[in-house]
């Protein structure tokens, strides 16, 4: 990445023949990715909560974008909530066919990516349950995403999207593996070993080394760039707005409008004409 401090760790491995270099955004969440970030990710039920209030307060049916394996779609199925998944990844979404099959839960999923989305209906709540549209890699795809979303959103609904601004990874952490044991004895890690951060184009690139570990198999490794781009809010706020949509409101966790500095927020974007009548 041009124009960014770039900080390598662990050395050159390109000679290392079991490594999978894959580096396309939409191709993140494949191969041994899902299994490790299903293994090591957090759950907060707060997060369900959130988004089970959206969709009960904004309408239904619901869409959620970037669903993964199905949390916290699962969830919000479980609680009888008409709520469809969208995901890029056709692991993720494998595995939360899986999911769903064992939980006895119907889904409806597409295999699609949000920027290019074609889908047979309109929402009332569409809805990312954690910031995956920071994986966009820049504001032109930004914008395709939300131009994507005001065609797919109702009249009276409305979209919200979590945003934040990602720290940096401090030098002494690259190379340093969160870890994982599974009750098989199987031992798998992730570990930051490099970084870009240009500010001035938003983005930062961190090269994640992924490792599982059977016992008895070859060890799966594979190393994969995480692209983050991130927007301030009047700039998220214009490119909303140039995609047909007005902002209703740009809220952090502590309940204040988001404003130039502002490292975390939710968006929720509704098309103009009801922002125009005051409907809420
Ligand atoms: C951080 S995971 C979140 C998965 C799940 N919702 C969760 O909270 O565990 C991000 C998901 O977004 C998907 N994704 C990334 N870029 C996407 C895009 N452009 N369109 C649709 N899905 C995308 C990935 O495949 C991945 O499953």
């Amino acid at each position: 990445m041009s124009g960014g401090s770039h900080v390598p760790a662990g050395g050159d491995r390109r000679d290392d023949a079991s490594l999978d270099q894959s580096s396309e955004p939409a191709s993140f969440y494949t191969g041994i990715v899902p299994l490790v970030y299903a293994a090591l990710r957090s759950r907060d039920s707060d997060d369900v909560a959130a988004c089970a209030d959206f969709v009960a307060r904004t309408g239904q049916p619901a869409l959620e974008l970037g669903c993964g394996d199905g949390y916290p779609l699962l969830e919000l199925r479980e609680g009888g909530l008409d709520v469809h998944g969208l995901d890029s990844s056709a692991d993720m979404l494998a595995r939360c066919r899986i999911a769903a099959s064992a939980r006895g839960i119907e889904v409806t999923l597409f295999h699609q990516a949000m920027e290019t989305m074609t889908l047979p209906g309109t929402y009332r709540a569409i809805f990312l349950a954690g910031p995956t549209f920071n994986l966009l890699p820049d504001d032109a795809t930004a914008s395709r995403a939300l131009a994507r979303m005001r065609d797919h959103l109702a009249v009276d609904g409305a979209a919200r999207i979590p945003l934040f601004v990602p720290e940096p990874v401090a030098p002494d952490h690259l190379g340093v593996p969160r870890t994982h044991t599974a009750d098989d004895g199987t031992w798998m890690s992730v570990a930051a070993v490099a970084q870009d951060r240009d500010v001035a184009t938003r983005t930062q690139r961190t090269r994640l080394r992924y490792e599982v570990h059977v016992p008895g198999s070859a060890p799966r490794i594979l190393e994969r760039d995480w692209l983050l781009h991130w927007y301030t809010p009047d700039g998220f706020a214009g490119l909303a707005e140039a995609a047909g949509l007005a902002v209703r409101s740009m809220t952090t966790p502590d309940g204040d409008t988001a404003g130039v500095g502002s490292q975390d927020y939710d968006a929720v974007l509704v098309h103009p004409s009801r922002h125009a009548v005051g409907t809420s």
